[in-house]
């Protein structure tokens, strides 16, 4: 049990209302990543129906499937600049907005055309929710917690496109537009969620509404902390202000360019060790492990892939904060490393043995391989990414830092599914995930190297670590202790 329940505070009917508050804020990051994760998983029952309706080939299918990206990709850069000038709040209102839109334009479509539209503008959503609401979250959370709050964004990912997968197993692939239509619902909740949240107090105070964010604070805070978190954030914003409004060079500057090299570099591992591919090849990997007909692969992927994604996802919930950022991103890398070695070497074998009874044994290897590799991705990068992303920069540009951190990594996605196929008939599956197996090493000494443990410092700290040069060593020895 986290050290805050050892307090007598938390009996108090005060901590009942700060837990309230603070369980809507979780509820609103959750339901951002639902709709994040159910477009995610959609797409894989939807585009067989969508291609027997309009009689596509494989370029549209292609479109159809990776736009979505695209859209993200320039949301998501334009996110943190417009969250700076409206307020976090407006912004997930307007992702909510632009996602029952998408969903039902793509539902009632007359045509591809109209359908790629609805696929750009569900995607416009998802980037300006995947900057957003990160970002609101990990402003929000009382920082004991803060891993905890910003990695429930990554279980609501993983429950979209496990409930994406849900809905494809259970309705037929001519069924497609309710599964689009679906995608509103969760557009729905999240707006209903964020008229209920306070804004982001640091975003108050940014734009000199100090009595605004006492209010916030007071909702998330236990009032005996409230004006020592209060006189935090005025000090650190008082200190960005000094130097002007953050511009898109600051991001680049040598101040920031360190924790700007850490969130790029992990969002763009978080792509290029192959989750994205995996979870495309899901049925033609349990093809290979023996399950031949359509809807075996279907279930297999549904529970193997959707189910394992989201029950490990919990493990990094419950431990971020226990254990640290650092040994889940290690012991992940080291789980995907071992089982994409284990998927390429099934492939190899499969490839000069598919015929007859010893093809079972290599499948049945390479699909514990996937479950295995699907289990460490859940636990560490998937979560952990996002929330270091959210987490490491200096408030006066985490607004573009993140938005440009959420953009490289849609834009590292993009390039996976892009290429993905040119590699595999390239260059052939097997030594396409070593090639995955490769970035995780590259990856390991990514995080060793670069990305210091977060775990139980303020927002404030963690600048603090930075200004004082980033080094992650010294940063180590004064870490608090589990
Ligand atoms: C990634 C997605 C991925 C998902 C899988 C997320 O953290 O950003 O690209 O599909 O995890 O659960």
């Amino acid at each position: 049990m986290s050290t805050e329940q050892s307090t007598p505070q938390v009996e108090t009917p005060r901590s009942k209302a700060v837990f309230k508050w603070v369980l809507m804020i979780a509820l609103v990051t959750f339901f951002a990543g639902l709709l994040f994760g159910y477009d995610q998983g959609v797409i894989a029952g939807a585009l067989k129906g969508v291609g027997d309706s309009f009689k596509v080939g494989d370029t549209a299918k292609q479109i159809i499937t990776s736009w979505v990206t695209l859209g993200a990709l320039f949301a998501a850069l334009v996110a943190g600049t417009a969250a700076d000038r409206f307020g976090r709040r407006p912004i997930l209102l307007v992702a909510g907005l632009l996602f029952i839109a998408g969903a039902i334009i793509q539902a009632i479509t007359p045509g591809v055309g109209i359908l790629v539209l609805g696929r750009v503008i569900t995607g416009f959503g998802i980037g300006f929710a995947s900057v957003i609401a990160p970002l609101y979250a990990a402003e929000m959370a009382p920082q004991r917690i803060r891993g905890r709050i910003v990695s429930t964004y990554q279980l609501a990912i993983t429950f979209g496109i496990f409930l994406a997968y849900l809905v494809s197993d259970i309705a037929d692939s001519a069924e497609w537009r309710t599964m689009f239509l679906l995608a509103a619902v969760p557009g729905v909740l999240l707006i209903i969620g964020v008229m209920i949240v306070p804004e982001s107090a640091r975003w108050f105070v940014k734009v000199g509404r100090t009595d605004d964010a006492r209010k916030s604070l007071a909702k998330v805070t236990e009032p005996a902390e409230v004006d020592s978190e209060l006189g935090d954030v005025e000090a650190q914003v008082a200190a960005e202000a000094a130097e002007g409004e953050a511009s898109w060079s600051e991001v680049f500057s040598p101040r920031v360019r360190k924790a700007l090299i850490v969130g790029v570099g992990l969002a763009i591992f978080q792509q290029i060790t192959g989750i994205n591919a995996i979870i495309y090849y899901a049925n033609t990997i349990f093809d290979s492990a023996g399950l031949v007909s359509t809807e075996s692969q279907t279930k297999a992927t549904l529970y193997c892939v959707g189910l394992t994604n989201v029950l490990a996802t919990f493990v990094a919930v419950a431990y971020i904060d226990r254990f640290g950022r650092r040994p889940l991103l290690f012991m992940g890398l080291i789980g995907m490393f071992v089982s994409l070695c284990a998927v390429a070497l099934g492939f190899a074998t499969q490839s000069t043995a598919d015929t007859g009874a010893g093809t079972s044994i290599v499948g049945i290897i390479t699909m514990v391989g996937l479950i295995v590799f699907i289990a460490s991705f859940a636990f560490s990068l998937g979560p952990v990414v996002w929330t270091i992303i959210s987490e490491i920069y200096p408030g006066r540009v985490r607004g573009k830092a993140v938005s440009f951190a959420t953009a490289a990594n849609w834009g590292a996605a993009f390039l996976v599914a892009e290429f993905f196929l040119t590699l595999t008939s390239g260059i052939g599956e097997s030594a396409t995930f070593f090639l995955f197996a490769a970035m995780c090493v590259l990856g390991f000494i990514f995080v060793w190297r670069y990305v210091p443990e977060t775990r139980g410092r303020s927002l404030e700290e963690i600048q603090e670590m930075w200004n004082k040069g980033g080094s992650i060593k010294s940063w180590d020895e004064t870490a608090p202790k589990p």
